[in-house]
């Protein structure tokens, strides 16, 4: 923009365009209810009898790579309080995984967890991130929720808790820390 007349134009036209007003409205003031800790296991199968994982696409590299990079899942799978199978159900974890790191296992997760049981039935939360499938203890966030829930937000730190010698039976443990939140006017 080396035209004095050009960077007039560009300066007037800064200075027509509204910029938000800081004063005209009263804020809105976020609230922190209450912080809710639980803990859940995802009881994955993805072979066989009760198979709840299911991969549905992958990219034209995805057997060349170690990290089996552009393979999609579908889940669907039980959610349970303790580390059995047998334990006191929770829910359902539904949504998609999709394998996005060219050189290490790591998943996208795109996931809700789906509660059918006890005080907060009916109710889901939203689970976003990355999941770094090999590393000890990974981090996503919970970037929403419904019901009890309601524009809660936090983060679920999770680690593999079994995996069968043929890797079509694992089970993840999930340690959630939510913020049950509230607006002021
Ligand atoms: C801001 O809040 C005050 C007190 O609640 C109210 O009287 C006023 O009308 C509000 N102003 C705006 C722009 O909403
Ligand atoms: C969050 O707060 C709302 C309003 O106080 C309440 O109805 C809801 O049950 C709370 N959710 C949880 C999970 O405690």
């Amino acid at each position: 923009m080396e035209n004095p007349k050009l960077i007039f134009l560009f300066i007037s036209l800064l200075s027509i365009i509204p910029w938000p007003s800081q004063s005209s409205s009263n804020s809105t003031c976020l609230e922190t209810v209450n912080e809710i800790r639980f803990t859940y296991y995802v009881q994955d199968k993805t072979l066989g009898d009760g198979q709840s994982v299911y991969a549905v696409a992958r990219s034209i590299i995805t057997d060349q790579v170690p990290s089996g990079f552009g393979a999609v899942y579908v889940v669907d799978v039980l959610v349970t309080y303790g580390p059995e199978i047998t334990s006191k159900k929770l829910g359902r974890i539904q949504g998609v995984t999709v394998s996005s790191d060219l050189r290490e296992v790591a998943l996208e997760t795109i996931l809700n967890l789906v509660i059918t049981e006890g005080e907060w039935k009916g109710s889901t939360l939203s689970i976003f991130g990355r999941n770094p499938l090999y590393d000890e203890v990974r981090e996503v966030s919970i970037v929403g929720g419904t019901g009890a829930f309601n524009l809660a937000w936090g983060y679920a730190t999770t680690s593999t808790y079994y995996v069968n010698k043929y890797g079509t039976r694992a089970v993840y443990k999930y340690d959630v820390v939510v913020y049950n939140t509230t607006f002021a006017l």
